[in-house]
């Protein structure tokens, strides 16, 4: 079975017009899970960078492992409120609504690479924040890794210059 065939689609969600792209259906299957891991930390094949950054949430299900395997340090951005030291903050919109995403103002220094990983790309709102918080420290992004692209919301558009690597696409 393809991995694109072991996500689940559910129509209207979390809002009319939204076709939602279940990953959990994936999650659980053992072959899958490992099968989306490889494919994504192949495309880092090569890579030489410094920290993995995951956004909260689905992006630490990915980024995880993916930091793991690649003996790397990783980096988790959380939503508003959630980290207890000095923060930089980035408000930003996604294709449901709006929020706000943080990252310790000290994890990641002046001159270092990063990667960023999340499960999905869509407008590109949450990476694009990422990118203009981790350059706000003076550090570089070097690739922005996620296992599903929505294609149609043109994320791509919003990553310009940026190397964006996604294995399923819709
Ligand atoms: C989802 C997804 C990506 C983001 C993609 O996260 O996991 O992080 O939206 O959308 P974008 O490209 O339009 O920014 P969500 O904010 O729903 O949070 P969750 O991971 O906690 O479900
Ligand atoms: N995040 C943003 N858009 C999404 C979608 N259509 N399915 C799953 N996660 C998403």
């Amino acid at each position: 079975m393809e991995l694109k065939d072991k996500i689940r689609s559910i129509p209207d969600y979390p809002e009319k017009g939204v076709m939602f792209r279940d990953i959990t259906t994936l999650l659980k299957d053992a072959e899958g899970l490992v099968d989306a891991v490889d494919q994504m930390q192949k495309k880092l094949e090569g890579l030489e960078f410094d920290l993995v950054l995951g956004p909260e949430s689905r992006g630490f299900i990915f980024g995880m492992p993916i930091a793991y395997n690649l003996k790397k340090g990783f980096i988790p951005i959380r939503k508003k409120g959630k980290l207890p030291a000095e923060v930089v903050s980035k408000e930003y919109s996604l294709e449901y609504g709006t929020a706000t995403i943080e990252m310790h103002m000290d994890a990641v220094k002046p001159g270092q690479k990063v990667v960023i990983v999340d499960d999905l790309l869509a407008t590109g709102g949450t990476a694009k924040a990422i990118v203009d918080m981790v350059e706000s420290v003076g550090a570089e992004v070097v690739s922005l890794n996620f296992l599903i692209e929505l294609g149609f919301l043109k994320g791509r558009d919003v990553l310009e210059g940026y190397k964006v690597e996604t294995v399923i696409h819709y």
